[in-house]
């Protein structure tokens, strides 16, 4: 393993809930790692299956999905579609290569600032145990 390797974790952050909160992270100086690319989107239901397919085919090492908890979500149920689909990925990723461990979904609150710093580093060090992931060595190697 590759002690200098640092991923690259791409992450849909739902505006109303954990955008919020990595608001609330960066106010608060809790500090994350800065190996995390945040994609602002209006719910985790939005995030469409061929962007974390995309991400990864093109280079990411894990995507983080993440928004309101069951029941906050301001469009009803998106984020009940965002588990459906993620569940969905998580077992088609081994046909193109990738670990389903790769692909994470969360619930993470505005206020939770704190839960958000932990589960990014949290993420980071497991990512970092997977290694590159198999696209990243293509377009390196
Ligand atoms: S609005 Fe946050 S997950 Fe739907």
């Amino acid at each position: 393993m590759d002690d200098n390797f640092e991923p690259t974790i791409l992450a849909f952050f739902c505006n109303w809930c954990t955008y919020t909160a990595a608001d609330l992270a960066g106010t608060s100086r809790l500090s994350y790692p800065p190996n995390i690319k945040i994609i602002r989107v209006m719910c985790s239901g939005m995030v469409d299956p061929k962007y974390v397919i995309k991400a990864l085919l093109e280079g990411a090492d894990g995507v983080l999905v993440s928004g309101c908890n069951p029941g906050d979500c301001h469009y009803i149920n998106g984020n009940f579609k965002a588990r459906r689909r993620i569940k969905l990925l998580k077992e088609i990723l081994p046909s193109f290569g990738f670990e389903p461990e790769r692909l994470r979904l969360t619930w993470i609150a505005a206020s939770d600032g704190v839960l958000l710093a932990e589960t990014l580093q949290e993420l980071v060090a497991q990512i970092k145990t997977l290694g590159p992931s198999q696209a990243r060595m293509q377009l390196v190697g």
